[in-house]
């Protein structure tokens, strides 16, 4: 029998595609200290994990069965990805399934910052009834973001699929990525059953920095914004960071969100996770998230599809097996 923990669980949709493939899958949670006796007295073959299951060294040369690691997602940090290929276990994960629930997590934020949901939300439960009229006030300089011009740092994937929502709401569209050029993206208005093919040629870092009335961040990682790329922005800019921890300098964000230099940001990425920064999270000028991103139900079946597909592909090329 062919055997699967899904240790962090699976959609049901992948569970269903794996069983009729032969698979026999558990969903059962097992901690960290007892998975490797798990894995070996169970004989599981393939490990599925989200990013709480930690797939270290320990495990990997603790379990000689195990012939997968999955994960169902992007980032591997939780995974010695290298030191399993190393030791001959295949590693794969989804890159792309989550990719247009973070870039719509993106436009949640900018439209929460540009009409202030996110601070009403917090104001009104407690001054809505004896304050309506202050309140109002208070939220009345809202914008619109159709003709405005979005920043994108990092081309890729999620990158891109921001910019396809940017150019359907009629946005100027600047991106930078040191190794994309252009790239051409299909905008499928299915509504209207049309689609149409648009080109995005890449501009310097500075263009974007000084030409973006919204700037949001799609890296793998590194330190990119603190006080000098910040003081390159329009005064008003929003920024978003839906990336990394760290790719916008907290305490600098804190400083230019103080000085009036930026109008908001909206952040669902911390330095540290969970973020000690109280003064981030009370901040009247930024929209928070708990790094969900890619927490959407269509994303979760996107990498449970994509996911079983890739493992019983996997698989079945695994001729020792
Ligand atoms: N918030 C969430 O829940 C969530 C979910 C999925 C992914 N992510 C994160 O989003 C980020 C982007 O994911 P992706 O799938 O688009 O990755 P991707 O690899 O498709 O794209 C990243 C792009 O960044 C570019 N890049 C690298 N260094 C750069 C730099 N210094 N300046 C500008 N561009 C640079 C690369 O060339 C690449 O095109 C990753 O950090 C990923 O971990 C977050």
């Amino acid at each position: 029998m062919k055997k699967i923990l899904a240790n962090d669980g699976i959609d049901k949709i992948g569970k269903e595609l794996l069983e009729k493939s032969g698979f026999n899958v558990s969903t059962e949670k097992i901690t960290q200290e007892q998975l490797i006796d798990e894995i070996n007295e169970k004989n599981y073959t393939v490990l599925i994990v989200r990013s709480a299951t930690k797939v270290r060294k320990d495990i990997i040369d603790a379990c000689p069965n195990l012939k997968i690691i999955a994960r169902g997602g992007v980032g591997m940090d939780n995974i010695d990805v290298e030191y399993a290929k190393q030791k001959g276990i295949q590693v794969i994960n989804t890159p792309a399934a989550s990719s247009h629930s973070v870039a719509e997590l993106v436009f949640a934020h900018l439209f929460s910052l540009s009409r202030f949901l996110h601070i009403s939300n917090r104001d009104m439960p407690t001054k809505g009834s004896s304050q309506f009229n202050e309140l109002k006030k208070n939220y009345t300089n809202g914008i619109e973001l159709s003709g405005k011009t979005i920043g994108i740092i990092g081309f890729g994937r999620i990158g891109q699929e921001v910019a396809k929502i940017a150019v359907a709401m009629q946005m100027k569209v600047l991106a930078y990525d040191p190794y994309v050029t252009s790239s051409v993206l299909n905008i499928n208005l299915s509504a209207i059953d049309h689609s149409f093919d648009v080109e995005i040629k890449t501009v310097s870092f500075e263009e974007v920095l000084k030409s973006s009335d919204f700037i949001t961040m799609h890296v793998p990682g590194g330190s990119l914004i603190t006080k000098k790329e910040i003081q390159m922005m329009r005064n008003g800019a929003i920024v978003i960071n839906a990336s990394r921890g760290g790719v916008i300098q907290e305490k600098d964000l804190l400083e230019a969100l103080n000085s009036e230099k930026l109008a908001g940001a909206g952040l669902d990425v911390f330095e540290k996770e969970p973020t000690p920064m109280k003064e981030l999270l009370n901040h009247p000028k930024i929209s928070v998230t708990p790094h969900t991103g890619a927490a959407t139900i269509e994303a979760q079946q996107r990498i449970a599809i994509e996911l079983s597909e890739k493992i019983i592909q996997t698989y079945s090329k695994l001729s020792v097996l």
